[in-house]
């Protein structure tokens, strides 16, 4: 199908483009990353750049090993290796989550969407995210970047913030049980490195004959947006 073909040239892609960042385990390997650095990661990544989080996440996971390291952690020494990272709530966010898992959970992540939703301050993005990319769990990981790159490929003519909903039904339509952490990881590094806000590389992009945007000559329109 259509869809197969799509998803085939995508992890093609993965396999030899993947980024390599720190809380990631290559495409296809066998051992796959330990949820609590998914999950750090991606609270992180929600707040700053990949650049910009790097660091802090090699400085968290050298001093907290596990989430149960983290847990233990007094409030102010968490505020103070924070710092430069902003939005403190999620930071108190972050901790209370960590004793949750660590109290709750005997320090062990929970290997659902479901039960990961139910964590303090983890939303639907962080529960898909560690579900798909911590447990290979078949989750629908939508960031802002793969709004993106579903917006062009269907050419959604409905504006961001509205499309929202339709984003998502659209991503969903992408997802299957074959590799999905690689799945959501491969869409984050299309939308960041090839689907560019500005000036996408369509002549780089793996998937650019299944894309209805690339097709219309402006891709760069897509998402619309809602004008302020
Ligand atoms: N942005 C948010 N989560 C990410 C991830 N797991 N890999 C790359 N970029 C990301």
């Amino acid at each position: 199908s259509e869809v197969a073909d799509l998803r085939a040239a995508l992890l093609a892609w993965y396999d030899v483009h993947a980024r390599t960042l720190p809380w990631r385990t290559p495409p296809g390997a066998e051992v796959r990353t330990d949820p609590y650095r998914v999950w750090l990661s991606e609270v992180m990544l929600q707040q700053t750049t990949v650049p910009h989080a790097a660091p802090y996440f090699e400085r968290f996971t050298t001093r907290w090993p596990t989430v149960t390291d983290l847990a233990a952690v007094e409030d102010a020494d968490l505020m103070a290796a924070w710092a430069g990272l902003g939005y403190y709530a999620r930071a108190r966010n972050l901790l209370a989550c960590a004793r949750a898992v660590a109290n709750d959970h005997g320090g062990v992540f929970p290997d659902t969407e479901a039960a990961l939703l139910a964590l303090p301050g983890v939303g639907a993005y962080t529960a898909a995210a560690v579900a798909a990319i911590a447990f290979d769990r078949a989750a629908n990981v939508v960031d802002g970047n793969v709004e993106r790159v579903v917006a062009r490929l269907f050419a959604v003519e409905t504006p961001v913030p509205a499309a929202r909903p339709e984003l998502k039904r659209l991503a969903a339509i992408l997802v299957a049980d074959d590799r999905p952490g690689d799945w959501a990881q491969a869409l984050m590094d299309l939308g960041s490195g090839v689907c560019r806000p500005k000036s996408p590389l369509c002549l780089m992009c793996p998937i650019s004959q299944w894309c209805a945007g690339r097709a219309t000559g402006e891709p760069e329109r897509y998402p619309l947006k809602t004008k302020k």
